[in-house]
């Protein structure tokens, strides 16, 4: 399957409503992107699936022009939970089937709607590679049966990759992942590329309007990066297009959310409009600084108190094992 260049986000970030992000979709649908990320936990599915429904029957767009993109939430890990998400999504998405199915996460922990940042969920645990494999499996069977053209992972690190790989039957056709110029995640990229796996990069202006939940006083904004500006004011552009642009020409799909349709428009034609030289590709590589925005602390479990906990950041994938009240980290 081909994707398309740039695709659009569906998450409200707890803050703009299902009806408002069903609107920059249908007006998305409407200006040509042919590419929807999409997620039961965003719970906008339906209303984006009413907007799917009237392109159809209008005959404005048909089925099999847009790719439609959704994912399980960690919630629904358990044995027949996954095809049960998958079914609502379709369902919900009045699609028939699913383009690319997601697995989130790749852990059982979830968070309340809306929570903050101190929420923590009592039966969160770490990563076991056993349990990814049973969840995959069914991902798998998904596929067999038709209900979605491909399957695809999430928030995975290379060490967690390099892990579930060779366990699969099916390949992930994707991996969906934070990807903006100050978080260019290089090594996860270059396994990607050499494994055939197509990126799909979340976030990818730095999400300016992400939840409380994921701030914290240390991140960088893109967009207010000297040479990303600087790059933007020379091409008389957005700062944010200089990121889709970087991405594109990075050979990621992005996926970024707009609920302006200046913003929508612009993101649309980026790729026609904006192509780097490799000077100014070489200028962008430098702002890369580890710059992780969405670092899941509400996805911690007992015994963890640093979301680098959640990111394998030595390239090592941490053993845990449960002491009757919490987790401890055995040493290696
Ligand atoms: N797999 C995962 O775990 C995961 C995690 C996070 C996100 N995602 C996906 O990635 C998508 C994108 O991430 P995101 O929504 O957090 O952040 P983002 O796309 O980096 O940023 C979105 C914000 O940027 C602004 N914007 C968009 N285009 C712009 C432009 N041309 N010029 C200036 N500002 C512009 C929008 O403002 P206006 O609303 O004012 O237009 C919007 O609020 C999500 O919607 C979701 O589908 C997936």
């Amino acid at each position: 399957m081909e994707l398309p260049r740039i695709g659009m986000g569906t998450f409200g970030s707890d803050k703009y409503d299902e009806k408002t992000v069903a609107h920059a979709v249908e007006f998305a649908l409407e200006a040509g992107f042919r590419l929807f990320d999409c997620a039961s936990v965003y719970g906008n599915e339906a209303d984006i699936g009413n907007v799917f429904s009237r392109a159809f029957a209008s005959g404005k767009v048909k089925r099999e022009d847009i790719v439609v993109m959704s994912k399980v939430w960690n919630d629904m890990h358990g044995a027949g939970k996954v095809t049960e998400s998958c079914l609502k999504s379709i369902e919900d998405l009045k699609v028939g089937y699913l383009d690319v199915y997601f697995l989130h996460w790749p852990f059982p922990n979830y968070h309340a709607k809306g929570c903050d940042v101190t929420s923590r969920n009592e039966n969160s645990r770490p990563f076991f590679a056993d349990e990814f494999t049973a969840v995959w499996r069914e991902m798998e069977s998904l596929k067999d049966k038709g209900y979605v053209k491909e399957i695809a992972m999430s928030n995975m690190t290379v060490a967690k990759m390099k892990a579930v790989l060779p366990l699969c039957e099916i390949k992930p056709y994707a991996l969906e992942t934070e990807l903006h110029p100050t978080f260019q995640q290089r090594e996860l990229c270059e396994l990607c590329k050499r494994e055939g796996i197509k990126l799909i990069g979340y976030c990818p202006l730095g999400s300016p309007n992400r939840p409380e939940r994921d701030r914290t006083a240390e991140d960088v904004a893109d967009t207010e990066v000297s040479v990303i500006k600087e790059i933007a004011a020379k091409r008389n552009v957005h700062p944010a297009e200089i990121c889709l642009a970087w991405a594109i020409c990075k050979g990621h799909v992005p996926i970024p959310f707009a609920s302006k349709e200046k913003n929508i428009l612009n993101n649309l034609t980026v790729a026609d409009r904006i192509k780097l030289t490799d000077e100014e590709m070489l200028a962008l590589d430098s702002v890369d600084c580890g710059n992780r925005l969405i670092k899941g602390q509400v996805f911690l479990w007992k015994g963890s108190e640093d979301w680098r906990d959640l990111w394998d950041e030595d390239g090592k994938i941490a053993d845990w094992e449960f002491a009757g009240d919490k987790w401890i980290k055995k040493e290696n």
